[in-house]
């Protein structure tokens, strides 16, 4: 484990506590970016924290050569998004939040900041229009690629007692 600050994007900095891992010489996979998201956001300070902190309407451009997959889609009142944050850092295995300013594992917290920096969302689906999807419930910056689509199933995904315990402490 490292405390130094390595190389990182401009906008993330190593706070004191928080502590980084040397990565691996190459990736174990690589991953194909299917799309672009437009939200009204170009700056992390301006960004929700997470879905609900917005009614922005977003938009998701798919490339062309997708647009078949979006077959029976638009059925979909609910989405799953997957997109890559490509301005985290990927070493940070302890982190301290500037929002709770204490020490939490990477694997505790939904920050954007993690060896494969995949971030989720649900999303409310208003249409589709050709390649666009107008989405409700998105916290990323303009131009985060998507990686995935997957429809949002209540009956499986849905676990309302679910609990994350470090939250309820405070
Ligand atoms: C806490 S993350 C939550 C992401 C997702 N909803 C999840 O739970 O996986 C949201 C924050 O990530 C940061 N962020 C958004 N887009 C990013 C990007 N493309 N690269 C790096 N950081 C980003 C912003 O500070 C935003 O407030």
């Amino acid at each position: 484990m490292n405390t130094s600050q390595g190389s990182l994007p401009s906008d993330f900095t190593v706070r004191p506590g928080e502590v980084t891992v040397d990565l691996p010489e190459a990736p174990d996979a690589g991953v194909y970016f299917i799309g672009r998201i437009h939200t009204p956001w170009t700056e992390r300070k301006s960004c929700p924290k997470n879905p609900a902190g917005s009614d922005a309407v977003c938009t998701i451009e798919l490339e062309e050569r997708y647009v078949p997959g979006l077959k029976e889609v638009e059925t979909c009142s609910h989405l799953v998004l997957l997109y890559w944050m490509d301005r985290a850092p990927r070493n940070l295995v302890r982190q301290v939040p500037g929002h709770y300013g204490v020490q939490r594992g990477t694997f505790a917290l939904r920050s954007p900041a993690r060896p494969n920096p995949i971030a989720m969302s649900v999303v409310k689906l208003l249409g589709i229009d050709g390649n666009k999807l107008s989405v409700v419930g998105l916290d990323c910056l303009d131009g985060t690629p998507l990686l995935d689509i997957k429809p949002y199933f209540a009956s499986i995904d849905s676990v309302p007692n679910a609990k994350v315990g470090w939250r309820e402490q405070g």
